[in-house]
């Protein structure tokens, strides 16, 4: 391990939530040395060299690269799209962290690994993905920190913008299942506290959700008063969803997991309330209503 050596962030370009994108600013912002993994040069790659951060292209599924990677960084955020390899280049990560010597791991995971057992799994292959990868991480001795954000916010970019722009609707199959989404920028937030002070976040387990728990129809309010027009909710057949999501094109691994979140919805499993942003980051959670006003225009915009 390099005492001095920079931390590696994983995943930096950023797709969905792009929480590795927002830690190397927040890292940066805070006089940190960071290297940024993307997996192409890029628009995505030169802003983060612009911001600062040493950029090194690599694939996490190849042992060759990660270990070029990880080599000379002190520690490691690991995160990268749901996708189907996952659980391979999490184990992939952890060989070449054992070997190569980290004073931190901080590994992104899913709130739900929270109620998953050999009992009591879920039908989404990035979920169990998840939760076996937890536990390799806890076998492997690695000074790990477990984070478990629920649904990102930034969920409703590709689920929702396109009806409430269209029709003021968000049409899904949650039921009356009740949710508590939490904002990617505030995951970001509580990776980069623990990143630039691990010691005391060693072994824990953060669990992050928003500040409010409560059904589609509550969330359509916050729409509706960010937006100020009337936004309402849906819940339309899990059947007719599933077709609209094939229709995007999303690789069958990623719709199958959005598949089996609505289902979870439904069942009452998102149902959860959890402090772990304010605890690491002493900030609260945004809500619904801050976060769709800071994204009015993605949503359709904003009534005057
Ligand atoms: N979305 C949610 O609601 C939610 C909720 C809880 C937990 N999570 C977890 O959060 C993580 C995703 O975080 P995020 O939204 O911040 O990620 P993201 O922005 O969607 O993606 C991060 C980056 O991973 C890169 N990547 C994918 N495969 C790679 C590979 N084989 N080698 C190197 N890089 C690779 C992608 O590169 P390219 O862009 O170049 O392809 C992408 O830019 C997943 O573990 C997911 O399970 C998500």
């Amino acid at each position: 391990m390099t005492d001095n050596g920079p931390i590696l962030v994983t995943g930096a370009a950023g797709q969905l939530g792009a929480v590795g994108r927002t830690v190397c600013g927040l890292l940066l912002d805070r006089g940190l040395p960071v290297r940024a993994m993307v997996r192409r040069e890029d628009d995505r790659a030169a802003a983060l060299r612009a911001l600062g951060a040493e950029v090194v292209v690599g694939d996490l599924l190849e042992p060759p690269d990660v270990y070029r990677v990880v080599s000379g960084c002190r520690r490691v955020y690991f995160s990268m799209s749901a996708s189907a390899g996952y659980l391979e280049a999490t184990l992939t990560m952890a060989v070449v962290a054992r070997e190569v010597g980290v004073d931190g791991l901080v590994n992104m995971s899913q709130m739900t690994v929270s109620e998953m057992s050999t009992q009591n799994t879920t039908s989404s292959g990035q979920q169990r993905q998840h939760w076996l990868s937890e536990q390799a991480l806890a076998w492997s001795g690695l000074p790990v920190v477990t984070i478990r954000p629920t649904m990102f916010l930034e969920s409703f970019f590709p689920l929702a913008a396109p009806t409430v722009g269209a029709r003021g609707r968000i049409e899904v199959p949650f039921g009356r299942g009740k949710t508590s989404p939490v904002a990617a920028a505030d995951v970001a937030r509580v990776v980069a506290a623990v990143l630039a002070d691990p010691g005391p976040h060693l072994g824990r387990i953060y669990e992050l959700t928003g500040p409010r728990s409560q059904d589609m129809h509550g969330v359509a309010r916050e729409f509706s008063d960010a937006l100020n027009r009337e936004v309402t909710y849906s819940d339309i057949p899990a059947e007719d969803w599933e077709r609209e999501l094939k229709k995007l094109g999303l690789p069958e691994h990623l719709t199958r997991h959005l598949v089996a979140m609505g289902e979870l919805h439904r069942a009452g499993r998102y149902d959860r309330l959890a402090d772990g942003v304010e605890r690491v980051t002493g900030r609260p959670a945004i809500s619904v209503r801050e976060f769709v006003s800071l994204h009015a225009d993605e949503f359709g915009g904003r009534r005057s």
